[in-house]
């Protein structure tokens, strides 16, 4: 018998380190996890079984698939924006044929088990592109259909990746006798920047205002790469968790979408800035704008529409950006640094 497990890829990152322990909180222990580096101690504890490899390596998925049963697939692992524009073949290799690789174990799993295989993908706002900054302020808040040419190689992976999850949950091999579709249920989330007091990003085009609020509390400056009246939408950390499983577990007759945006506040760089100096007063924080870096966040939304999600699966952010500061990072933040 081959044991029934939730897997996560990429679970060493941000998300999947807020997952992790989000799920363990709940007594969810039958995870196993596949990434490039081991977990942490900490977080290693509360998984079954790690997998220490890549997601291109399917010899490697073949042997969890001859050992677990799968029913939820997080598929987490992905080279992020900034990084994809210095790597785009590597980035186009990662995130889109590594996300086939799981697509394909998916569907062997609900194959051979019969059921289903829940398969949660985190997409993002860089699945949009706004042609220049007057469209982005005019555009506002943007639906899930509006402005889908986006300008990174990362935001086309995720463009295409939410196709193709459509793909194998709608049509996937619809010449073929018998019915084969179905047996992977895609879900996706266009995720906004994300902040956790915990975990700092890497490779990130959103990871100014993690970054602005991380070295405040370490004492170091920092010099901001996007201008002050910079605006992209955000939200904390365990919000974006609390989002990923609602709609993990949500009934399928429920979801009239297959990708869902979602979003908790939208600041500016310097209405960021303000609630970092309000906590670390002496903090020495500067603008040096990246032109290069701070193109591909203006070609992202300042704001979107999630109000479908609010109405399938009730995605309810707690935090706003007042309360995400107050009650959540700097709390959080000062008790990791001791600041
Ligand atoms: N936070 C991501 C990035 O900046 C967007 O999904 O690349």
């Amino acid at each position: 018998m081959r044991k029934p497990v939730v897997l996560i890829t990429g679970a060493a990152g941000e998300i999947g380190h807020g997952l992790i322990h989000r799920l363990s909180g709940e007594g969810v222990h039958s995870i196993i996890t596949l990434d490039l580096k081991p977990l942490d101690e900490t977080l290693g504890a509360h998984v079954e079984r790690q997998f220490t490899g890549s997601i291109l390596d399917r010899n490697l998925l073949d042997r969890i698939l001859s050992e677990y049963e799968v029913d939820m697939v997080f598929h987490l692992a992905a080279i992020l924006s900034t990084r994809g524009e210095f790597t785009p073949l590597t980035a186009h290799e990662v995130n889109v044929e590594g996300t086939l690789n799981l697509l394909a174990f998916a569907q062997s799993q609900g194959e051979s088990h019969g059921r289903p295989v829940r398969f949660l993908y985190p997409s993002s706002i860089a699945a949009y592109g706004l042609p220049d900054l007057g469209t982005k302020h005019r555009a506002g808040r943007v639906r899930e259909h509006e402005w889908n040419q986006p300008i990174t190689m990362y935001g086309c992976n995720k463009l295409y990746c939410e196709q193709l999850g459509r793909y194998y949950s709608r049509h996937y091999k619809q010449l073929a006798a018998g019915d084969l579709a179905g047996r992977v249920d895609f879900r996706a989330i266009r995720f906004p920047g994300l902040i956790s007091a915990v975990t700092v990003p890497s490779g990130g085009t959103s990871d100014y205002a993690p970054e602005m609020i991380h070295s405040a509390a370490r004492g170091e400056p920092y010099a901001c790469f996007v201008r002050p009246d910079t605006r992209i939408p955000f939200m904390a950390m365990p919000d974006a968790v609390d989002a990923l499983l609602r709609l993990a577990r949500a009934p399928r007759e429920a979801l009239s979408r297959v990708v869902y945006n979602i979003t908790a506040f939208n600041p500016s760089a310097e209405e960021v800035r303000r609630l970092v100096l309000e906590a670390f007063p002496g903090a020495g924080i500067t603008f040096e704008p990246d032109l290069k870096r701070q193109a591909i966040v203006d070609s992202w939304p300042e704001d979107v529409d999630d109000s479908t999600a609010r109405e399938d699966w009730g995605l309810a952010p707690v935090y706003d950006l007042e309360s995400a500061f107050h009650d959540y990072l700097i709390p959080r933040i000062r008790e990791r640094y001791h600041a």
